[in-house]
């Protein structure tokens, strides 16, 4: 497995000075190019897992770390969890993509606070296990947020994907699982989020407030509601005529298309925090460009 790099030679020059006392960087210098930047590979990156963060710090914000072929068809199939309260369309949009070869992931178990909703019920169809978390008060086998974060450990879950879950997530999880849970918001966060604007609240919210652009958000999950990082957007129009259901429709076919696209990304670790603590995503299809 080896990892390309180019960066600026301030950049380079930075990485060196930090490991001058270690035997690390068994690179290949490939070019010393124009506009002061160098490319070169290391070999057998995963052995260096302790200076990666120190790299990721010398390289700065704008530069390219970038992912070899070789690399990515290493990479291991990532265990997903996933969290719905309703219908669950989100869940089987991404299912469908995972079906299709396109999300490098499998769903391995469901939580629920709605034994009964569309999502369970299609992930019982799909041979996936459900866990309903939080019970009913005052019942026996409620789980707590300690046995569910117990129960989880025991899928291995890589990501955790929120799609419609409309309880706020233990801080037990969230600890437990650092840069790893992503939420689907159905408005271009920060507007129009935050307890209580859920479902067509939003939209109605949206539609109200004479906003003349609307859509999902996908972002990283904190101990809020829909305050944590920001890592995915997408635009459609608000229509002069709209009705909340109308918008809601419009938003959500966007949704499945971007939720889809960010778990494939996810799933391939293209996913980079930039040193401000933006998540940005490496394009698959051309390496140089974030989004
Ligand atoms: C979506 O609009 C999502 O943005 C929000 O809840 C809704 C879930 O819809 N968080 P579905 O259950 O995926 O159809």
């Amino acid at each position: 497995m080896e990892t390309l790099f180019n960066i600026t030679s301030n950049s380079l020059f930075s990485l060196l000075k930090t490991h001058k006392d270690s035997t690390f960087l068994p690179f290949s210098l490939l070019s010393s190019k124009s506009n002061n930047r160098v490319s070169f590979k290391i070999q057998d990156f995963q052995t260096f897992v302790a200076p990666r963060k120190r790299i990721l710090k010398c390289i700065s914000s704008d530069e390219r770390m970038v992912k070899t072929s070789d690399e990515k068809a290493g990479l291991k199939k990532k265990n997903l969890a996933v969290f719905v309260s309703g219908g669950g369309s989100n869940f089987r949009a991404v299912h469908q993509a995972i079906l299709s070869g396109d999300v490098h992931g499998q769903f391995v178990v469901l939580v629920t606070n709605k034994h009964d909703c569309g999502g369970a019920q299609y992930a019982r169809e799909k041979g996936i296990p459900v866990i309903v978390y939080p019970g009913k008060k005052g019942e026996p086998q409620a789980l707590s947020s300690d046995d569910l974060v117990a129960a989880l450990s025991q899928y291995e879950i890589d990501f955790i994907l929120l799609a419609g879950y409309l309880k706020l997530i233990p801080s037990e999880l969230i600890q437990a699982y650092p840069k790893s849970i992503l939420n689907i918001h159905p408005s271009l966060l920060p507007a129009f989020g935050g307890k209580g604007y859920y479902g067509t609240k939003v939209h109605k919210a949206v539609i109200a407030s004479g906003a003349r652009y609307s859509g999902p958000t996908i972002h990283f999950v904190d101990e809020n509601y829909d305050t944590g990082r920001i890592l995915a957007q997408r635009v459609v129009p608000v229509l002069a005529n709209d009705t909340a259901e109308e918008l809601a429709a419009r938003v959500l076919r966007q949704e499945h298309k971007m939720y889809a696209e960010v778990a494939a990304a996810v799933c391939e670790e293209r996913v980079v925090w930039r040193e401000d603590g933006v998540p940005v995503i490496r394009s698959k299809a051309n390496p140089d460009h974030y989004s």
